[in-house]
Formats: structure tokens, C-alpha cells, sequence
């Protein structure tokens, strides 16, 4: 990830390899955003002129090249465009954000790289965080196994300077601080969803989360597939069962100074979903190295806490198991007894999220948390209803307000759908405590019987959330604004948002 730093000095005066200018769409056409000024003046006033002659409109997600040909001390220019701004003049911090990444992606190959995107909006700490967060986040690269065709491609940026007011201001830094932080524990997330499955087993999971945990300063602790089958984590077991690489559960706490709330988060670690002996088609099966993105959102949302030194306590508890359809395979008719003691009736391997999330959420209730959040790349029928970009949040109307709106803050969309009473009784089981899917075979709402699979996990009282991001959390289509191809790093900033809200609220 490229550095962030600060500085006073104007665009007009900028010594970096590439300087970065906000573009907008104007009642008559392109308008310069707040920032670009002084280099403007150093170009006779020819600058927008000449991002117009080569075609600048100044539309969201254009990116701009031009060269200042020795009027200004930086060689290239790039207007990243903002679209409209809104009726006071200001652009939507998603925008900024958005313009930023396109930005350092189409900049690849430019070491340093200086930007006036945090001025857009006259000086404001969340203009300058979201041009910052933004930047870094477009600057993502992963290029772990490119063995002989790592030449000749272009490195990302290496370090990006925000040009402000003030450069040395308690908050303009902290912006700085937090931006960093926030696009770190993205990365994170996404180099874990990036790994190949044959690298990146329950055990390697596991391990990942100990060094991120190590490095932040969070507890580890887990439990192996003995120590499950101690506690009776049969839902864990089922499915680890049958892969010859075991299980794990792993359990991050974070103790902040002065908390006066407290959440348990849980989020899926299937390492990969074959589908078990409800085997999925192959054709796009690769694509399924990314069930884990809840756990390495969960992993990565607690470190970044840790880093901020957010006010609440946390206790996450991610199961990992990897979902195979081995001769020790568990089996469509099978009655699991969880943890806590509820029995399953199994209709569908493939549904084997739910069977390790259930044994997480009542091992997480445990611990008595006021909030309990849980995250996962639940169903197919997630991205049915809601596409690749919006995941669904289900549960607790409050607490699903306030992870809809943590969402809206961190450009990550959230929106909230139901758990309707009657799809309960759709899962009730003729011989089991509960059916895992609808045992009617109706294909309705396979998102909601998720949902409320999960939910009758969680003790009365708890005000529980569940965050499906089964579209979201990867992007199999081309990069966009700071979302790169491959682990989106979704929802890793709205968890430390949610985080945020819960330290100074309650
Ligand atoms: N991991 C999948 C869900 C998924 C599908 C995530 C596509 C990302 C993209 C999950 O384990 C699964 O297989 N769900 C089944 C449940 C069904 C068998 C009730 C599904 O959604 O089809
Ligand atoms: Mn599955
Ligand atoms: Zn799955």
C-alpha cells in the first residue's frame, strides 16, 4: 500500500511525478473543483481549456491525462471527474473517494503522486479522508503469484500526498490516520479473499488471523478440530468433515480503553465450497475461493479497531472449515446436534455456511455483547435480489438502520430486507429441532430462510444483524473507482464504521 502524508504547498507548486485535480459536470458544461487554482494560473488560465479539447466531461469515473509541457513544475496533470455536485456546491465524499481511486489505477507506474481531491469541498476532514481512503485503496495490487509475468507491468503508486489548508492540523491528520488504517484492513481482507484455496486452508485462515491480530495488538486464541469436538461444535464439524484439512475456530478480543459498549462479530471461513455432496456445477466454481470474506472482513474490521483505538469491546469468533465432499463427507438427511445443543436436520450440503455460523453466533451470544453482528457470503439469492454491488442486511430493525447507514458512510451499500414470521415455519423439520433449508424445496427467498435460520441462533433480546455479502464482497467484472478485480474488501469498512458509531453512541 502506497504511504499518505500531507502538505501546504499549492498545486501550482507541486514537484510530484503526477498531480491529481477534481473535474466537474457544470450547468454549461466542465468546471474546475476547488484546488486546481493556483496551477491553473501557472498554465495562463489554459487548463481546463485543455482538458475540454481532449474530451474531459467531467463525469463520475473519467480520468484524464494531460501534460502542463513545462508551465508547472509537475509534467502530468490528471482530472478525475466528480459528476454533479449537489445543491450546495459539494460532492458526495463517495464521489471524492471514487475520483481518487480511478485516479492512482490509472496512474500505475508513477511513483508519487500529489492530490487537490481532499479541497473539493472547500478544507473538511471528511473530504480529505475520503480523498486519502480513496487513493490508497485504487493503489491495490496483487501480484503474490505472478511468478515470470511480473515484468513489465507497471508497479502502483508508492506514495500520495494530499494537498490541504493546513497541513499540520490535529483533525487534517487524523484524517490521515484513520484513511490509512481504513485501507489497510481493506487490503488485508482482500489479499486473504485473493488467495488461491490451495494456499489458504482453515489452518492458514487461522494463521493470518494470528499475525493480523499480532501486529494490532489483538487477543488470539483457537480452537482445532479436537478442541471443537470437545465443545461440541457440530455444525463446524459436519462440514469440516469432510476435507482432509480440519476446522478451526478462532476468537479475536479487543479491550478498549474507556468502553462502555461492547459487539461480538462472527463472519464465514469457508476456505472453499465445492458444495460438499450437494456438489455445486463447475463451471464458475473457482469463483468460490471467496467464501471467506466475511472472516477476513471480521479479522480485518477488529485489527483496524485496534489500530484507531476505537471505545468498545470486541470479540469475534470466526469459524473456518473448508467445504468437501469427502468419504467422511457429511450428507443430505444427516441431523447434526450444534453447539448449544439444537439438532439440524441436513437437507443440503451447499447450505453449510449457516451450519458453522450457527455453532459461532451462539458461541459469540455467550459472551453477553450488546451488539451482535454477523457477516457472510450467504446465498446465491443475495445477488439475485440485490446485484454485485448492494449487500443485504437482515435482523434487528435498529441495529440494521445503523449498518445500512455505517454503509452509506463508507460508500459500501447496504439495504436492509425482512424476516418475514412465515418463513419460519418453512423450515420447521420432521424429525430435527429445525430443517437447515426449506425442506418444501420452495426456492423462495433463499436469502430470508438464511436469515432466519441464522436468527433462531441468536438468544431473544440480542439485537442481532446479518450481513449478506455474497455479491459484494468480490468483483468479477472490470475494476471501478477504488474497487479493483478479484476481494473487494466489502464490508470491512462499514464493520468499523458500525464500530465507530457504537464507541460514541452506545
Ligand atoms: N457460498 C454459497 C453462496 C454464494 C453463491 C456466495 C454465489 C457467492 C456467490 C453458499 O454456501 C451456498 O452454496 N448457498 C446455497 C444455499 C442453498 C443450497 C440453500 C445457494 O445460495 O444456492
Ligand atoms: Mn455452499
Ligand atoms: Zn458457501
Amino acid at each position: 500500500m502506497p504511504t499518505l502524508a500531507l502538505t501546504d504547498t499549492v498545486a501550482g507548486k507541486s514537484r510530484a511525478a503526477a498531480l491529481v485535480i477534481g473535474i466537474a459536470k457544470g450547468e454549461d458544461g466542465p468546471v474546475l473543483a476547488t484546488g486546481a487554482e493556483s496551477l491553473d494560473e501557472a498554465m495562463g488560465g489554459k487548463l481546463l481549456p485543455a482538458l475540454i479539447a481532449v474530451g474531459a466531461t467531467g463525469k463520475e469515473g473519467e480520468v484524464t491525462k494531460l501534460a502542463t509541457l513545462g508551465t508547472a513544475g509537475v509534467p502530468v496533470v490528471v482530472a478525475a471527474g466528480l459528476g454533479k455536485a449537489d445543491e450546495d456546491g459539494r460532492f458526495r465524499t463517495e464521489s471524492v473517494r471514487r475520483a481518487a481511486g480511478a485516479a492512482t489505477r490509472a496512474l500505475s507506474g508513477t511513483p508519487t503522486v500529489a492530490s487537490t481531491l481532499g479541497l473539493v469541498n472547500g478544507d473538511d476532514e471528511a473530504t480529505v479522508r475520503a480523498a486519502g481512503e480513496g487513493a490508497l485503496l485504487g493503489a491495490y495490487d496483487f501480484t503474490r503469484y505472478r511468478a515470470l509475468s511480473q515484468n513489465g507491468r507497471k508497479a502502483p503508486v508508492a506514495k500520495v500526498t494530499l494537498v490541504v489548508g493546513k497541513s499540520r492540523d490535529r483533525l487534517t491528520r487524523a484524517a490521515v490516520a484513520r484513511s490509512t488504517a481504513l485501507a489497510a484492513a481493506a487490503d488485508l481482507a482482500r489479499d486473504l479473499v485473493n488467495t488461491p484455496p490451495n494456499d489458504l486452508h482453515p489452518v492458514e485462515l487461522a494463521a493470518a488471523a494470528r499475525d493480523a491480530a499480532k501486529a494490532a495488538g489483538v487477543r488470539y486464541a483457537v480452537l482445532d478440530e479436537k478442541a471443537l469436538a470437545k465443545g461440541g461444535f457440530g455444525g463446524i464439524l459436519a462440514v469440516g468433515n469432510g476435507s482432509a484439512n480440519p476446522p478451526r475456530l478462532v476468537l479475536l478480543s479487543y479491550r478498549g480503553a474507556k468502553a462502555k459498549t461492547s459487539i461480538g462479530l462472527v463472519g464465514k471461513g469457508i476456505t472453499f465450497d465445492t458444495g460438499g455432496i450437494s456438489i455445486k456445477p463447475s463451471t464458475g466454481m473457482n469463483l468460490m475461493k471467496s467464501d471467506m470474506a466475511g472472516a477476513a472482513a471480521v479479522v480485518a474490521a477488529v485489527c483496524a479497531a485496534a489500530d484507531l483505538g476505537l471505545a468498545l469491546d470486541i470479540d469475534a469468533w470466526v469459524p473456518m472449515a473448508e467445504n468437501m465432499p469427502g468419504g467422511n463427507a457429511y450428507r443430505p438427511g444427516d441431523v447434526v446436534t450444534m453447539y448449544g445443543g439444537r439438532t439440524v436436520e441436513v437437507l443440503n450440503t451447499d447450505a453449510e455456511g449457516r451450519m458453522i455460523l450457527a455453532d459461532a453466533l451462539v458461541r459469540a451470544a455467550e459472551d453477553k455483547p450488546a451488539y451482535l453482528v454477523e457477516t457472510s457470503t450467504l446465498t446465491a439469492a443475495q445477488v439475485v435480489a440485490l446485484g454485485h454491488r448492494v449487500s443485504a442486511v437482515m435482523g434487528d430493525e435498529a441495529l440494521s438502520r445503523r449498518v445500512e447507514a455505517a454503509g452509506e458512510r463508507s460508500g459500501e451499500p447496504m439495504w436492509a430486507m425482512p424476516l418475514p414470521e412465515e418463513v419460519r415455519s418453512g423450515i420447521d423439520s420432521p424429525i430435527a429441532d429445525i430443517s437447515q433449508i426449506n425442506a418444501m424445496w420452495d426456492r423462495g427467498a433463499g436469502m430470508l430462510v438464511a436469515g432466519t435460520f441464522l436468527a433462531e441462533f441468536v438468544p431473544d433480546g440480542l439485537p442481532f444483524a446479518h450481513i449478506d455479502i455474497a455479491g459484494p464482497s468480490y468483483n468479477s467484472f472490470a475494476p471501478y473507482g477504488y474497487t479493483p478485480q478479484g476481494g473487494t474488501g466489502v464490508p470491512v469498512r462499514t464493520l468499523v464504521e458500525l464500530m465507530e458509531d457504537l464507541a460514541a453512541n452506545g
